[in-house]
């Protein structure tokens, strides 16, 4: 297929609608009457859907077949629709949300989340996924923390750049090969206040510090497509941000593949009173070389007028239409429209035994150990009683997993039932019968913290905290005088400080997908020891967000209480309730012989690392570049460099750490990326550990 050839063949209509994505309900005649909103509002004719490149979200093969048959049927060229859609951590085998995973500090993780979930996705037909989500996030009260890394820059660039390999595979015109789409560009997560779509709170200085890495991440992997953003940026709304998109993104960052709004966000930008109307807002999003339009169908409706009345030169248009059909092309849809979609395989290969394997392991890396007193975990024999309000359920998946099943997601209470003596979900049942029962268990186990609706898209809070009543409820527990483990499932951090010294042990286990339940009771009873670190830091109060462990250092730090003019609060320590990189083990690790082994090309440490528990377990070893020295001002610290191995109980090992120099870098005043020169501190930390080494660069 000569796609220039194709190109030079099509109307100007024919050449506006392949820069449209709408809904696959939109291709049933039927749902024509139903269809509300903007779409209703544009007056969309039956022959406009018909012309629309691609489509959004897809809900089976049989679906795909017979919206690309439909399509096929009245199209003059028979250009195949592409399908994309949103498969963020899983398909039907639902993985732990990205938030969780991070905190593996493992890159081969997120390759393996993934290659997995494109492996399941592209059997239902689905061409592209609107993931990585590799928004830079350090306020929890917004619900979309749930897709992102966390806080540090170093890895949101090597999770992005792992999960784009893993959905893109060798080749995306491979069956089991997803194009990936980074989003959302840019700094959508620097939300005001935490609150969703509101106005990015940063700097441009921040941005290219820090903001910028998870989407060069996925750029330098090869990333093949790009969503715009809701948020103005530097004053302009992203999705029309001619600065933003050309300069930053395609020139700066290098990126060649196609742009895409996210949903109605071009029209929005007439909400915003930056566009006059959705006319204007079509012409500014194509200036700033927006290539596809999510959902609205507004390109399809304006294109041609804006070009018939020279407000648009043809020349932009045909440029977006080249980039959307190879595109189409290098996916091999037009050799094979019905690409992927497979009925039968569908059915089987999905919650497999291999698919379920890969989300427990992942599952397992992802469980944090924040608090364990006097060794209270894991239990061994113990009389347990299961409290907590979702102790019984099944929604543990986490927001987008629009695929998977709740009714085939076991609850802790299902797996964990052998070894319950008493299981109370109800903080209504509280009684004194009921106070007699548990009087009879060793051990109380709470599981409590966000139903799935509460965090992602949309899902801001002014207080991110466990609800009133399950603080009661653990309150009225302590007077029992039994140990108390809570497991905390949940979308973001949440402020713990109202109960966290009530309670023995803290799991916090997000949404750790459809094995969560199976690693939860292993974890509780040993055979899983936990490993993940925090990549969020979690407040003492919500006062104190946004908090991080990569802020700027102050003229004024803090020195005391009796010194007024320091950089704190009166009525708060500045200190995080738990830090970035905390994340306790049921073993021991004992660090030592930290060392520059550097060669001429590359920057190593060595370490070495002996487990000096009774169980084998990973030992994390991240290394932060320490308080750097810069014509600007810098964090003062940085991840630079991590190694993660699984040791035997009493064995040691040297790890090689590899440091990243992209890291070892500052934007200067004039924005440019420069060395960073001179002597420069390195430490590693683990516990009460920290070990550092002094490095002429
Ligand atoms: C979200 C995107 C998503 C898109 C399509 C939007 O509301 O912001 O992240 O990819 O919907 O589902």
């Amino acid at each position: 297929m000569n796609i220039k050839t194709l190109l030079a063949s099509l109307t100007l209509e024919e050449k506006a609608g392949q820069l449209v994505q709408l809904p696959p309900y939109f291709f049933k005649k039927e749902a024509l009457q139903e269809v509300a909103g903007p779409v209703q509002r544009l007056k969309l004719r039956e022959q406009d859907i018909f012309l629309a490149g691609s489509v959004l979200g897809i809900g089976n093969p049989q679906e795909m077949k017979d919206v690309q048959s439909a399509y096929l049927a009245k199209s003059r060229h028979k250009i195949p629709l592409v399908f994309m859609a949103d498969i963020i951590h899983g398909y039907k085998t639902i993985f732990p949300i990205p938030l969780a995973l991070a905190g593996s500090f493992s890159t081969q993780n997120f390759y393996r989340m993934a290659r997995a979930s494109a492996a399941e996705a592209t059997l239902s037909g689905i061409h592209v996924t609107f993931s990585p989500m590799a928004d830079l996030v350090k306020d929890p009260r917004w619900g979309r923390v749930m897709e992102a890394y966390g806080e540090d820059p170093y890895l949101a660039y090597h999770y992005a750049y792992a999960m784009t390999q893993g959905y893109q595979g060798k080749s995306i015109k491979n069956q089991d090969s997803l194009a990936a789409c980074i989003k959302h560009f840019a700094a959508y997560g620097a939300a005001l206040a935490g609150r969703d779509y509101a106005q990015a709170s940063l700097s441009l200085h921040d941005f290219y510090q820090q903001y910028d890495a998870g989407y060069r991440g996925a750029v330098d992997a090869g990333v093949r497509m790009a969503m715009t953003s809701f948020n103005v940026f530097e004053g302009v709304p992203a999705t029309i941000h001619q600065t933003l998109l050309r300069k930053i993104l395609r020139k700066r960052m290098g990126f060649k593949g196609v742009t895409i709004s996210d949903y109605d966000s071009i029209i929005e930008t007439v909400v915003h009173r930056v566009s006059v109307d959705d006319q204007d807002a079509v012409r500014q999003a194509l200036l700033a070389t927006v290539d596809i339009e999510m959902a609205s169908g507004a390109y399809i409706k304006h294109i041609p007028t804006l070009v018939k009345h020279g407000l648009i030169d043809i020349e932009l248009i045909d440029q977006a239409v080249l980039r959307v059909l190879k595109l189409k092309k290098d996916l091999g849809l037009f050799a094979n429209p019905f690409k992927g979609a497979n009925i039968e395989k569908e059915k089987s290969f999905p919650l497999s035994a291999s698919q379920l394997t890969i989300a427990k392991s992942l599952a397992d890396e992802s469980i944090v150990l924040l608090k364990n007193h006097r060794h209270l975990l894991p239990l061994v024999n113990q009389k347990i009683a299961l409290l907590g309000n979702l102790s019984n359920s099944g929604a543990l998946l986490g927001p987008w997993s629009w695929h998977g099943n709740r009714d085939l997601t076991p609850s802790l209470n299902a797996v964990l039932k052998p070894f319950i003596q008493h299981s109370v979900e109800d903080v209504q049942k509280w009684s004194d019968p009921f106070k007699q029962q548990i009087k009879a268990a060793d051990v109380l186990v709470v599981m409590t913290g966000e139903e799935e609706k509460e965090s992602g898209e949309a899902r801001s809070k002014t207080h991110p905290v466990l609800a009133d009543q399950t603080i009661q409820f653990i309150k009225q527990l302590k007077p029992l005088g039994k140990p108390i483990v809570l497991i905390v499932t949940a979308g973001r951090p949440l402020v713990l400080s109202a109960i966290v010294d009530d309670v023995d042990a803290i799991l916090y286990s997000y949404f750790l997908g459809s094995q969560a339940a199976y690693t939860i009771t292993d974890t509780l009873l040993g055979k899983n020891n936990p490993s993940a670190k925090l990549t969020m830091t979690f407040p003492r109060r919500v006062g104190q967000i946004p908090i991080m462990y990569n802020h700027l250092n102050t003229g004024r730090p803090f020195l005391g209480q009796n010194f007024t003019y320091t950089s704190h609060y009166i009525d708060e320590s500045n200190l995080p309730l738990f830090a970035f990189g905390d994340g306790l083990s049921y073993t021991t690790f004992q660090l030592s012989h930290f060392k520059d082994v550097s060669s001429l090309e590359d920057i190593q440490f060595s370490l070495e690392v002996k487990n000096t528990g009774t169980r084998a377990g990973y030992a994390i070893i991240p290394v932060y570049l320490d308080q750097p020295f810069a014509p600007v001002a810098l964090p003062n610290r940085q991840l630079v460099g991590m190694e993660k191995r699984w040791l035997q109980p009493q064995e040691s090992q040297i790890f090689i750490i590899n440091i990243d120099r992209q890291f070892l870098t500052y934007i200067d005043r004039d924005y440019q990326r420069q060395n960073l020169k001179g002597k420069l501190s390195f430490v590693t930390v683990d516990g009460a550990t920290t070990l550092s080494i002094q490095k002429e660069i």
